[in-house]
């Protein structure tokens, strides 16, 4: 456990199973699953935010991995806003596993990617007051 990762002040955004289709050549989960997973539990917050309930993936300011993901593992994706700007937001995200035979829990990633709230013309929008 990471002390400065804690999870309880995040959101759960997101909760699946790894499956054997997204795995890499070593056997583990391949590294751009787990990002478009923290990319999708990173827009759940993101769109909650939005005053339109749109936004789009602006930056991935900073991304770790730290442990593999394996088969079968359960994985939750957590979100907490760090940043708040006018129409944008500084999302810090972190993937932890499940091992349902080891009954261990494992954090896997943490980064912080920018979303920018967005209108039907996809300029750039208010976030909710
Ligand atoms: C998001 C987008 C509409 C912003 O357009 P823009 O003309 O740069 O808008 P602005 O200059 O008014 O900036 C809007 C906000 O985004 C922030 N921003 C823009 N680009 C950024 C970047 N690369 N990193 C961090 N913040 C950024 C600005 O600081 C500003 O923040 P604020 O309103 O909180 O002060 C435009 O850059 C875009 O469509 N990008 C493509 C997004 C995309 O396709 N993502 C991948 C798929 S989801």
């Amino acid at each position: 456990m990471v002390d400065e990762y804690k999870i309880e002040d995040h959101d759960l955004v997101s909760r699946t199973i790894a499956m054997p289709a997204d795995t890499n050549a070593n056997g583990d989960i391949f590294g751009g699953w787990v990002l478009s997973q923290m990319d999708l539990g990173g827009a759940v917050l993101a769109n909650k935010l939005s005053s339109t309930g749109r936004s789009v993936t602006v930056s991935v300011d900073s991304m770790s991995f730290i442990n593999p993901i394996h088969v079968g593992d359960l994985v939750s994706c957590y979100a907490k806003l760090i940043k708040r700007g006018n129409t944008s937001m500084k999302i810090q995200i972190q993937i932890w596993t499940y091992n349902y035979i080891s009954k261990t829990t494992t954090h896997v990633t943490h980064g912080v990617f920018t979303y920018v709230a967005i209108n039907d013309e996809g300029k750039s929008a208010p976030l909710i007051p």
